[in-house]
């Protein structure tokens, strides 16, 4: 059953509902979903702890409503189609069928192995449908994911493993990437050795590179799944178990992992998914995202196998083996509904028209973008040459945090208007907030964005520290959840979110928290102190530049610029390098010490002419000194 809207004054119609009846709109969704047991009571919330339940003592499991539910209607319609790095590597489809085989066999490697319920398993893979499986076998055991982007470091893995002590981690041998083979279990060996909690490595042969295997601790994938029987009954969750964990980057140093339920985050990633994209069964449905985010875990994985679509997993980049890869895709598997980011917009755009001439792409219906503002001139590119004109363009704002969509055109249904997200899903509740914290009514306004509503998909807690949850989204508005971006209303009541109002940087999609890189850069001997901010860039939407004072000794600066790179990728990873990096002899700070990271912001934007009052710094000299220095 599907909770499609299918008109305009449909949506206004269940956007009404959803506020006015919350409770009774969300048990309508939820009712088309298998439980084992139903709730009790829809809703229970307190945004003052925070302590948000959806769907009280509800049993279910989701894999449940991915597997079991299609089996008779869907089972020979395909649930992942794969395409691998080299365009000339056969793909492989999995149809309802064999995806449900082969989780279940999955899920029984994972019980063989000890994994319990509640237990947490890192997977930090490549794009190949085993990633998927795997995510979906450790819902099926009840034990808890946390996904880990392949590009990170063994630092950052080895935080993150044992930030949430887990037991198990799944990999492969290593990763293609566009022309580069990148060796991941050499990293997971080195995380693993600043790591007590892990019992064992599952290893999923994909470039066939030698590897190190730990006898006792390290098994091979295909050898585990020898002889494993296909049979294995879904473990029985409550609605609020914990599902997944996915760390972000915040305003402090250290990530946090973001926790998302079974329940409520089911409910949400399918109906938010069905209803922006509008996919019709037995449409072909694409995003390029990599499972290590946010977008791969809602919009590739659970939004729509939960709905039954056909969802492609895409292993390589959008520019190998040249720039048309992604239209070749279109054209190959006839997609309808395209999802991607502005960054690799912009990055195919800069390549001219002459790589999308080949292909038709006329199977396509919807665009989608995701991740940061989607510039106009972007914007009007996509539509223009992508979409050839009659696809609507959903603009998607929404964060690791909330689960899923919440500000969106609805493909076709509602309108669409370049660079603004809109209008917000049925059941989310806006507020745009002053600086005092009154909520600004009335259109034409200019704020910060709050929600002031629990709906379905939200972040619970964030894993092992319950206060930093409350604290970074509860406390800053009282009685709502605060997103950390700027947003306007337009007279039309039309949402522009305008980016982030905190100390964190949007890099390619990627949220950066500036703090987490200059701790990085810190690492290196020679650097005794940091200021990173963010500029605007071409195809990155925004790039990092980094302040750095340092005892020179007898480097050059060119040699100490690599070095600090260097630094960087190897405690964050590549995605966190500085794109332009200022030795300088002092930071502007106020009297009392505070770095004036106003300056610094416009400094590296190339607004000079208008610093402000710089009259409260200590030494206000080190501002010419750095406007000198400026790196182009
Ligand atoms: C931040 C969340 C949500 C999946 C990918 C990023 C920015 C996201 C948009 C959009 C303007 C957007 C916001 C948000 N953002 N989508 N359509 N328009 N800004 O997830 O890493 O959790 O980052 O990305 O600043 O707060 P994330």
């Amino acid at each position: 059953m599907s909770d499609r809207i299918h008109t305009l004054s449909g949506y206004f119609h269940e956007y009404q509902k959803s506020i006015a009846q919350p409770e009774e709109f969300w048990a309508r969704v939820a009712d088309s979903f298998h439980w084992k047991k139903r709730w009790d009571k829809v809703l229970e919330w307190d945004f003052d702890g925070p302590d948000v339940k959806w769907f009280q003592n509800a049993k279910l499991n989701i894999t449940e409503n991915i597997l079991e539910r299609h089996l008779y209607t869907l089972g020979d319609r395909p649930a992942i189609i794969w395409e691998p790095n080299e365009p000339d590597e056969e793909g492989r489809t999995l149809t309802y069928k064999e995806l449900y085989l082969e989780v279940c066999r999955f899920a029984n490697v994972l019980l063989g192995k000890g994994v319990k319920k509640g237990d947490k398993v890192i997977i930090y893979m490549p794009m190949v449908p085993e990633a998927a499986i795997a995510m979906l076998a450790c819902a099926r055991v009840g034990a808890v994911h946390s996904v880990v982007f392949a590009g990170f470091s063994s630092t950052s893995l080895s935080d993150r493993i044992n930030d949430c002590e887990a037991k198990m981690v799944l990999t492969s041998d290593g990763n293609f990437r566009g022309s580069k083979s990148i060796p991941v279990k050499a990293v997971v060996d080195e995380a693993l050795e600043k790591t007590s909690t892990v019992e064992s490595v599952i290893v999923y042969q994909r470039t066939k590179t030698e590897v190190d295997m730990k006898s006792g601790r390290d098994y091979w994938w295909h050898e585990s799944l020898e002889g494993v029987s296909a049979e294995n009954e879904a473990a029985e969750m409550d609605s609020e178990d914990l599902l997944f964990i996915l760390y972000t980057s915040g305003s402090t140093g250290k990530p946090k992992g973001v926790v998302h339920t079974c329940g409520g985050y089911m409910v949400y990633s399918k109906y938010s998914f069905e209803n922006v994209f509008q996919y019709s069964p037995g449409d072909v449905y694409w995003c390029t995202a990599d499972i290590g985010w946010i977008t791969g875990h809602s919009y590739i994985v659970y939004g729509p196998l939960l709905a039954g679509a056909t969802s492609i997993m895409f292993e390589g980049v959008p520019t190998y083996p040249d720039a048309g890869r992604f239209w070749s895709i279109v054209d190959k598997y006839k997609v309808n509904q395209f999802y991607t980011a502005p960054t690799a917009i912009r990055a195919l755009q800069a390549k001219g028209t002459d790589p999308i001439k080949p292909y038709s792409l006329k199977s396509l219906k919807v665009l989608g973008s995701v991740g940061e503002p989607i510039n106009e001139e972007a914007w009007h590119w996509y539509h223009t040459h992508i979409g050839k004109t009659r696809c609507p363009i959903v603009d998607t704002w929404w964060q690791t945090e909330t689960g899923g969509i919440m500000v969106s055109p609805l493909a076709g249904i509602t309108p669409t208007k370049p660079a603004y997200a809109t209008l917000p899903l049925p059941g989310v509740q806006l507020a745009i907030m002053d600086p005092e914290g009154n909520e600004l009514t009335g259109n034409s306004v200019e704020g910060n964005l709050c929600i002031k509503f629990p709906w379905p998909g939200m972040i619970r807690t964030t894993y092992g520290d319950h206060e930093r949850c409350k604290q970074t989204y509860f406390a800053t508005y009282k009685n709502h959840y605060f997103t950390g971006d700027g947003v306007k209303r337009d007279h039309d009541g039309y949402y522009r979110i305008l980016g982030r109002v905190d100390d964190v940087i949007n890099v390619s999609g990627h949220r950066m928290g500036t703090a987490e890189v200059e701790n990085a850069i810190n690492e290196h001997p020679l650097v005794v102190e940091s200021a990173v901010v963010g500029y605007p860039h071409q195809v990155k939407g925004q790039g990092i530049y980094a302040y750095v004072i340092c005892d020179m000794k007898n480097r050059t600066k060119e040699n100490l610029v690599g070095e600090i790179k260097d630094t960087v990728t190897k405690i964050i990873g590549p995605i966190a390098k500085p794109d332009k990096i200022q030795i300088v002899s002092g930071l502007p700070k106020t009297r009392s010490g505070k770095i004036m990271r106003r300056i610094l912001r416009k400094v590296a934007e190339g607004n000079m002419d208008n610093l402000g009052d710089t009259s409260t710094l200590l030494d206000p000299e080190v501002v010419e000194q750095i406007i000198e220095g400026r790196v182009e």
